[in-house]
């Protein structure tokens, strides 16, 4: 990054800065290395923040066709939201729980880091785990896919490592932390 905090150039894996968490969000940033992709996953519940803070992505992502009262699903069709490149500087994007692309995936084109806030942030504990998918479009139907859950073992299938945030520190007021 270009305040030295880290440098995206020299990431060899994928690399996550962790700066908070608490009950009600956590935040963030993901390095990449080009050419790595975090694979297809959701935010079962969840709203999510991104800002891409420098380098070139390209981002897929989906909603699940359903009607408003059905339960979150693990399998079955799902329409294209995103399908494209970002270059910093562009303005950050909003995932919902059922809108704005919840399920995505992440390739880098060049070096690149994501800011991420989510809120509230991934538990097991709350029934908010994190679901990988495969996509299997439908040549008969432009813009939808199949979504397959698949099993991933981290650090396996997908190696994340984990570097200290050596920014300022979050200025986080008692009262807030209370409520955190
Ligand atoms: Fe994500």
């Amino acid at each position: 990054m270009s305040n030295g905090l880290v440098s995206g150039q020299a990431v060899s894996e994928i690399t996550y800065i962790h700066i908070h968490e608490c009950d009600h969000f956590s935040i963030g940033i993901f390095c990449f290395p080009a050419g790595r992709t975090f694979p297809l996953h959701d935010h079962p519940g969840m709203t999510v923040l991104s800002k891409l803070l420098y380098g070139s992505l390209y981002v897929k992502a989906y909603d699940w066709v359903r009607d408003e009262n059905s339960s979150p699903r693990t399998n079955g069709l799902a329409g294209t939201v995103i399908d494209g490149i970002f270059n910093a500087p562009c303005e950050p994007t909003v995932l919902f729980p059922r809108s704005g692309g919840n399920i995505h995936s992440f390739t880098a084109l060049a070096p690149c880091a994501i800011l991420d806030v989510l809120s509230p942030p991934y538990s097991d504990d709350y029934g908010r785990p994190s679901t990988y998918f495969l996509d299997h479009p439908i040549p008969s139907l432009p813009g939808y896919a199949l979504l397959e859950e698949r099993e991933i073992k981290l650090q396996y299938d997908l190696v994340v490592t984990g570097a200290p945030y050596l920014g300022p520190p979050l200025d986080i007021a008692e009262e807030e932390e209370d409520v955190c």
